[in-house]
């Protein structure tokens, strides 16, 4: 009985120090996100990104990923098996943003890249859109340095859209979805693509209208 107590105590310990390293490595791409957006508006007065949301996966979530999985359920299969603990979402104005604000987090020295994944060029077969990236960071604490995987999504205000509310819909079934809300969803994921790129368009034909401003 001891033992158990004992071992659930550590288990909790384990989680307590997991979260803040994730949580210090979230701040830290935070931190470099809110950097681009400055300069980007005090350069072009104009911001690429819409919002920016980040959160952590609650121990709950981790453990029942890793069952899912399959997995052993110790602190270094949480660590090399689950790589979306800290998340970070960030929704861009137009579609050529998304891939602007990933190649300036993705060209920082201290971001090394670990997946890509282009949903915005292949979508989902439910018609899903977002561009994810797993990018690691380093985290300096007092006696060493942690390299901390975060999942970065990407999307226009469409894509949120569409993958909040689908997310919404989706989980109201434990089962199968049906068909014809399949179908439905993969339209509603067209019409949004849609209007991506009328959007994108009208946004490049004013920027050619607009007089250069005066240097
Ligand atoms: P997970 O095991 O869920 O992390 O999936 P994965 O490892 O295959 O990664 P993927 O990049 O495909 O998806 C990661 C995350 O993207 C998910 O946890 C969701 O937040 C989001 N996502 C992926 N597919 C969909 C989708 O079809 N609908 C919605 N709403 N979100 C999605
Ligand atoms: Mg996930």
């Amino acid at each position: 009985m001891r033992e158990r107590v004992s071992a659930a105590f550590e288990l909790r310990e384990a989680f307590a120090r997991l979260s803040l390293e994730y949580q210090a490595g979230l701040d830290e791409v935070l931190t470099k996100i809110n950097i681009l957006r400055a300069e980007f508006e005090h350069l072009h007065e104009y911001s690429p990104i819409e919002h920016v949301t980040t959160r952590l996966k609650s121990p709950k979530s981790i453990m029942k990923k890793m069952r899912r999985k399959g997995d052993v359920l110790t602190l270094g299969n949480v660590r090399e098996c689950v790589r979306d603990i800290a998340g970070i979402r960030i929704v861009c104005s137009f579609i050529q943003d998304t891939y602007k604000v990933a190649e300036a987090l993705m060209k920082q020295q201290d971001v090394n890249v670990l997946e890509i994944k282009d949903y915005i060029k292949d979508s989902k077969p439910n018609g899903y859109q977002s561009l994810h990236l797993i990018v690691e960071i380093p985290v300096f604490l007092s006696h060493e340095v942690v390299k901390v995987p975060v999942e970065v999504q990407i999307r226009t205000i469409a894509m949120d859209f569409w993958a909040s509310l689908e997310h919404k819909i989706y989980y109201k079934f434990d089962t199968e979805i049906p068909d014809f809300l399949r179908e439905g969803l993969l339209e509603a994921a067209e019409t949004a693509a849609r209007l991506d790129r009328q959007m994108e368009e009208i946004h490049t034909e004013v920027r050619q209208l607009r007089p250069p401003s005066p240097s």
